[in-house]
């Protein structure tokens, strides 16, 4: 592939460097397009030598050629790393001031970026309204990525790991196995209100069923997510799918039965409550209007979605579930089987859960169980890997 690396102004594109590197070592054809500033953290001469071609910034240089828009031209693949706000801004505005702006208009070339900044500017609104723009034009967002930032405080704004933009970039080119698969994805944590102010949560990051949608989209399928409460940037990569935004298991119940209808694939990648408040109090609730030192809140059984999507299920529909469970080795299996036999799904994902395991991870470690409670696979790693597998197994079921 002729891949053109964008390299904008933040101290994240030392790693680009890696990334540079890393393609280049797969044999792909790379050409860095740095701007000015990103040539303050990171030099020309290093550019050239890892990339093995010379690089310029510059519109003016190699004229002849029309070097801004032969790049662009030329590519199969740009990926932006790091892109800072001001980047994005442009990007989104379609500002052309420099060799990267030109070749970012003249490319019609899939377009990865990979957003670093800090946590404020990236939560920003005007951040998040030039994201919103780029992803419905198509742009892959691919991070920013939780922990520790420049200044030393933590939080959404790094620039994720250059393994993770070439998975990316890499899957683009995936082939279109899923092309006419209509398929319904939930994911999220649902949220039951006590009272105007408080629910029933749970830490659910929605991240591994993003990434379900994500790798289903980028396969060809047509794709519904409907999406409980979810992290920081998870729905930042939506493009080309249908999101339904819900907040209780009702509303998701009601959301998935509508996307089901139309779908080939349902996966149930949501963690639903299992029990919500039997009433929700209009006024918040007071330690006035309470007995004593304790309070009883009274719970009531939600309905289980999955269940009711495999009772409804139709010819040669696949209905996949999911099994968070706070054990392993042979117990996660043996709990994975019960789960499988009580839900009646054709597949179900296992995977083990814990106070710092599974939920809100970057990767995840499952096991693909058949109908019949066989192992299928094993899969483990980004949860864009996991994606992968679990697509993989449903094609093999169909
Ligand atoms: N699920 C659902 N509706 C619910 C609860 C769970 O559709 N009200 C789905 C989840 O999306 C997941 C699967 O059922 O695909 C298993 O969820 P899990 O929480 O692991 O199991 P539960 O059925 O809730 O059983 P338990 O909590 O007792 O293990």
């Amino acid at each position: 592939m002729f891949v053109v690396v964008g390299v904008t102004g933040g101290i994240a594109a030392y790693k680009t460097v890696h990334l540079v590197r890393l393609l280049v070592k797969a044999g792909h054809e790379v050409h860095v397009i740095p701007t000015a500033d990103a040539l303050r953290f990171v030099g020309l001469p290093t550019w050239e030598s890892i990339s093995r071609h010379p690089v310029t910034t510059s519109v003016h240089d190699d004229v002849p050629q029309v070097r801004h828009v032969a790049l662009g031209r030329s590519a199969d693949l740009v990926i932006v790393a790091p892109a800072t706000a001001d980047s994005l801004a442009k990007m989104a505005a379609g500002l052309a001031g420099d060799l990267l702006g030109t070749t970012l208009l003249a490319t019609t070339a899939p377009v990865v970026v990979a957003p670093a900044m800090h946590t404020e500017m990236w939560r920003h609104p005007a951040t998040q309204a030039n994201i919103a723009t780029l992803a419905a034009r198509g742009v892959h967002i691919v991070g920013p990525a939780e922990g520790e930032l420049t200044g030393g405080d933590t939080g959404p704004g790094r620039m994720v790991e250059p393994e993770q933009i070439l998975e990316v970039a890499l899957a683009l080119r995936r082939p279109q196995d899923l092309a006419g698969v209509r398929v319904a994805v939930s994911t999220g944590g649902t949220r039951e209100p006590i009272d105007p102010v408080r629910y029933i949560g749970n830490r659910s990051s929605g991240r591994q069923g993003a990434a379900l949608a994500r790798a289903a989209a980028d396969r060809g399928a047509t794709v519904t997510l409907v999406a409980a409460h979810t992290g920081d940037g998870v729905l930042a990569d939506t493009a080309g799918m249908t999101v339904v935004r819900v907040g209780t298991a009702a509303e998701l119940r009601d959301a998935m039965r509508d996307a089901a209808a139309a779908a080939d694939a349902v996966v149930m990648a949501a963690a639903v409550a299992d029990y919500r408040p039997a009433a929700a109090s209009d006024a918040k609730l007071t330690k006035e209007s309470a007995d004593g030192p304790q309070r009883t809140i009274e719970l009531v059984e939600t309905v289980d979605v999955l269940a009711e999507l495999v009772g409804q299920r139709r010819p040669g529909q696949l209905v996949v579930g999911f099994a968070a469970e706070t054990a392993h080795g042979d117990e996660l299996l043996e709990r994975g089987r019960r789960k499988l036999a009580r839900k009646g799904c054709d597949l179900l994902v296992v995977n083990e859960v814990g106070w710092s395991t599974g939920f809100d991870a970057a990767t995840n470690d499952v096991l693909v169980l058949g109908a019949d409670g066989t192992v299928l696979a094993a899969a483990s790693g980004s949860k864009r890997a996991v994606a992968d597998a679990v697509w993989d197994a449903v094609l093999a079921a169909r």
